[in-house]
């Protein structure tokens, strides 16, 4: 197949769309609960109703028309297609021939199965049927939040209960449990602030940390509090899953404790490989897709892309090019799946395509582990993914190489339903030399600060020793330190400060909760409240489709502030609200209802305490534009910022965004001084006799280089701090 024929000539605008489409990609690994703009609220929003059966559920909004390519496969509603019932499914699964063997071996045991095997939605049902939930819950971990939501549909489909019954699920901001439920699927993060008031799992019998092998940062912290909490409640049982081999090291730090593999039942997959290195492995993916549709036999595609954004443009630019192709190229279906997906069509992933029909799913790394789809003959893996990899200087998402481990579970994805290929958009040369054998822990590559404070509210002061399966490293450890001492959450011994035990209350980033306590001494906590739900819902809270762009910014920039981003944010949510938090309101705006309404229950939760802290600080450089006031770092406002247009000589940023440069999202005008006021640890008004030229045209200088230090004991550069 001739790949310029398939390539079409549109291809260099669909390249600067996406270019400026990176700006607001997102991890899936991310934590934050956004929605994201799935739905068009500009068109009629009475047509049908997603999710409604989710109470409470964030997505559960009314549906609108679906951009075409959506709204293409929105034919495929004839339900599940599949012989087998629902308990004869049950019955088929791997795991179902060990269900007497497992049920009877329940005290802490590590499972090893592959993706699919049954473990997530069998065992804590299999615990159920045999008595074992009769004083106190199950309560299942999963590091993505999309998943405890799917799963727990599933499940509670298998009991045949009501959602949020006898099954139920707790993701951040969301509770869809009751007193009656057993089976209880949560975030690994949600476990964690449960243990911060219950360090002895008092309500629960079993506790299943699923997907361990993923190393969250939440499941790392979990090994070592639950192994603690074992040890004071010898009756509480504690479940391992792992879908990779590296099962040994679990058992090993778990007492020795059984290992259980489940017997897969996969079939071989022919791995292929690039000659060259793709330089582009978006374009690459679209054409081995279209190769795959028009020349191999049937069997669906998994591809595995890094982020929504990405995902939703290749689905159009996908879409637009089978169209293209003339109807008759047989129907192809496309289907997106990420985080923020509303659970209409996270259903629907899981549906076969009408005969004749091929379906194509484009997915982020959640489709690795977390989510299995039945009848995936094809994977192509573009080899990258996008994680939360902490810089100790600047704290951003990047896109980085996948592991072995990662490329090699990808594979797997082909061979569940028959034999299978995996397309790998990379060079053979490329797996073996440049991938890393295993993904390295979360724990040892992102900011630690919340996961500290959190640590210290439970009174887990000496976290040297802390039994961390793998030890973050120490440098990561004392910069986090750092940052909570510079918000004032810990004291010169390194200890809870008052103010610290109150922001540990927050499931929000530290500055964001110290923001929200301070608030309440400046007067201003209603409009901070406000600003925190409002970040809480990113990028998403303009609408900007593509043929109205012009008109969207117009009525963007009618809400802008001298002051940023920040005040624009919290006078778009008070416009809103002055409408009676109206829809139509949102429509005439260009302003997503769902992210308005995530705020919205955002803020309701977080109604209580409150302040403002300064984030990484930057000041404009005549020349060279703004530079970080600590780290020297350049950086641009963001084209969509307020202040994009009118740049102030002093801003404050909520986060660091890295694609074509370093954007600063969320931007904030600030006064230098009022650094040295609010943040007096931190800042300070520079001594014009000893400072250097730039700095005394400054007039402010970060008190202390946080990365020139020694970092061997932070107490130690804290008081460097203090006498320079
Ligand atoms: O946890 P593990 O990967 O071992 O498997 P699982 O998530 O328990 O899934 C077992 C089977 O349930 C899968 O093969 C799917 O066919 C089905 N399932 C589903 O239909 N819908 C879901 N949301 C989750 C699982
Ligand atoms: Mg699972």
């Amino acid at each position: 197949m001739n790949r310029a024929a398939l390539a079409g000539a549109s291809l260099a605008k669909e390249r600067r769309d996406l270019k400026r489409l990176e700006a607001n990609e997102e991890a899936d690994s991310e934590s934050r609960e956004i929605n994201q703009p799935w739905l068009d609220p500009m068109a009629n929003q009475n047509e049908r109703q997603f999710a409604s059966d989710i109470k409470g559920n964030l997505l559960g909004q009314k549906a609108a028309q679906l951009p075409a390519w959506k709204a293409a496969n929105k034919v495929v509603s004839y339900g599940k297609i599949t012989s087998l019932s629902i308990q004869e499914q049950r019955k088929s699964l791997p795991i179902y021939k060990l269900r007497d063997q497992l049920v009877q071996a329940v005290r802490d045991v590590i499972v090893v199965g592959d993706t699919g095997s049954g473990k997530t939605t069998q065992m804590a049902q299999y615990l159920a049927e045999e008595g074992f939930l009769e004083h106190g819950r199950l309560g299942c971990t999963q590091p993505r939040k999309v998943a405890a939501v799917s799963v727990a549909k599933r499940v509670s489909e298998e009991v045949g209960c009501r959602l949020g019954a006898e099954v139920g699920y707790t993701i951040r901001f969301e509770d869809m449990t009751s007193p009656e439920t057993k089976i209880k699927y949560m975030t690994d993060g949600m476990l964690l602030r449960e243990l911060l008031v219950d360090p002895d799992c008092s309500k629960y019998s079993v506790l299943m940390l699923d997907e361990a092998h993923e190393r969250t940062i939440a499941t790392d912290v979990l090994f070592g509090l639950l192994k603690k909490a074992c040890k004071r409640r010898p009756d509480l049982k504690l479940i391992c899953t792992s879908a990779t081999l590296d099962a040994a090291k679990f058992a090993t730090y778990f007492w020795g404790c059984p290992i259980f593999t489940i017997p897969g039942r996969t079939f071989p997959v022919e791995t292929l490989y690039t000659k060259e290195p793709e330089p582009d492995y978006l374009e690459a993916s679209l054409i081995t897709i279209l190769q795959i549709h028009l020349m191999e036999p049937a069997g669906d595609i998994l591809l595995f892309l890094t982020g929504q954004e990405e995902i939703d443009t290749a689905c159009e630019v996908l879409y637009e090019r089978v169209k293209a192709l003339g109807p008759q190229v047989p129907e192809l279906i496309i289907l997106p799946v990420y985080a923020a997906l509303p659970s209409e069509m996270q259903s629907r992933i899981f549906e076969p395509p009408p005969p004749g029909a091929r379906k194509v799913v484009i997915a982020t790394n959640i489709a690795e582990t977390s989510i299995t789809i039945d009848g995936i003959y094809y994977v192509i893996d573009p080899g990258f993914a996008k994680q939360n990899a902490y810089d100790p200087k600047l704290g951003m998402d990047s896109l980085i190489p996948i592991s072995q481990a990662q490329a090699r579970q990808r594979s797997g994805r082909a061979g569940r339903t028959g034999p299978g290929k995996c397309y790998r958009l990379y060079t053979e040369i490329a797996y073996r030399n440049e991938m890393l054998p295993n993904p390295i822990p979360e724990i040892q590559r992102t900011n630690l600060a919340s996961t500290i404070l959190t640590l210290k509210a439970m009174g887990i002061n000496d976290l040297i020793n802390f039994d961390f399966m793998d030890p973050p490293p120490a440098a990561t450890m004392l910069t986090a330190l750092e940052q909570l001492y510079a918000l004032g959450a810990l004291d010169d011994e390194g200890l809870l400060t008052r103010i610290g035990r109150k922001m540990a209350d927050f499931p929000l980033d530290p500055p964001l909760s110290k923001m929200l306590i301070k608030s309440v001494d400046y007067g201003c906590s209603e409009e901070a409240l406000t600003i925190v739900a409002m970040l809480q819902a990113g990028g998403q809270v303009y609408y900007r489709p593509k043929d109205k762009q012009a008109q969207a910014d117009a009525k963007k920039a009618k809400f802008h502030q001298p002051e940023g981003d920040l005040l624009t944010l919290l006078a778009v949510y008070n416009g809103w609200k002055a409408s009676k938090f109206s829809n139509p309101w949102c429509f005439e705006n260009f302003i997503q209802t769902r992210a308005m309404k995530t705020a919205q229950d955002v803020r309701k939760q977080l109604i209580g305490i409150m302040d403002r802290y300064k984030h990484d600080l930057a000041k404009k450089d005549p020349t060279e534009g703004y530079k970080t006031l600590v780290e020297g770092t350049p950086v641009s406002i963001h084209p969509s910022s307020a202040l994009f247009q009118r740049p102030p000589e002093w801003c404050v940023y909520y986060e660091l965004v890295l694609t074509a440069k370093e954007y600063m999202h969320q931007v904030t005008v600030i006064e230098p001084k009022w650094l040295s006021e609010v943040a007096p640890t931190f800042f300070r008004v520079a001594d014009q006799n000893k400072i250097s030229k730039r700095k005394a045209s400054e007039k402010i200088e970060p008190l202390f280089d946080r990365f020139a230090t020694n970092k061997d004991d932070w107490r130690l550069s804290k008081q460097k701090r203090a006498t320079r």
